[in-house]
């Protein structure tokens, strides 16, 4: 529990790393001032072209990634091993999506931000791609449902919400795919469930623009 601890604090930290707000202010921009103000990577690609919105999607992705394998590996275990024991698979899963949670916190709290940080999206997806193999194989679906969604509509943020509200389902679907205990898939469940609740909470005033018409369809995709 020492090592959990240690890398509980190890992926808020990563997670407050503001890569949205470095990138612009390398390039002369003040993210808060442009588009939705945003730091993620899509109001980076909206200021300054696809290009950078990708370097910074990348980056919050590894973000999230990272601290996910790095307890993995200090801690010796692979996640939804299946000869675990049900209530001690549980705790497992609790442990693993404790520490996924805590980057997304800190993309979305950061400190460094008084707090006030990102939506959640690409840190989110890289943590979970982390939690090998139950959420990998839910997480990299939900990448292309999003692909779609922006594909079909040109809203960035729609394809956010509908990705990240349908990640419970898949996870419950990946749990029965391979056999967990119920109380781990209810954990993986519930998890995934208040991750998409923070990710809408998050997108309030895009939900707001998409009612009035105003919402900025992926522009970045045309200029850059
Ligand atoms: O990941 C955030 C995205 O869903 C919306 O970003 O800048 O359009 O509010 P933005």
């Amino acid at each position: 529990t020492v090592i959990w601890a240690i890398w509980l604090a190890v992926a808020y930290l990563a997670g407050a790393v503001p890569f949205g707000i470095f990138i612009a202010r390398c390039q002369g921009v003040d993210l808060r001032a442009v588009g939705s103000g945003n730091v993620g990577a899509t109001n980076v690609g909206r200021a300054l072209g696809k290009k950078w919105g990708l370097i910074c999607f990348a980056l919050d992705v590894t973000k999230g990634l990272a601290p996910v394998v790095g307890y993995g590996i200090a801690s010796g275990q692979i996640a939804g091993t299946p000869d675990e024991a049900a209530a001690g698979a549980a705790l497992a899963a609790v442990m693993w999506l404790s520490i996924a949670a805590a980057t997304v916190v800190g993309h979305v709290f950061p400190v460094w931000l008084r707090f006030k940080g990102g939506k959640g999206v690409a840190t989110g997806l890289g943590a979970l791609l982390g939690v090998w193999p139950m959420l990998t194989v839910p997480a990299a679906a939900a990448v292309v449902l999003w692909l779609v969604v922006v594909k079909q509509t040109g809203y960035v943020s729609l394809a956010s919400m509908v990705a990240a509200g349908l990640l419970p389902v898949l996870a419950a679907g990946s749990g029965v795919v391979l056999a967990r205990p119920t109380g781990e898939v209810a954990v993986y469940v519930a998890v995934t469930a208040a991750l998409a609740g923070l990710v809408v909470l998050r997108h309030r005033s895009n939900i707001s623009r998409l009612r009035e018409g105003t919402e900025d369809k992926v522009g970045w995709a045309k200029r850059g």
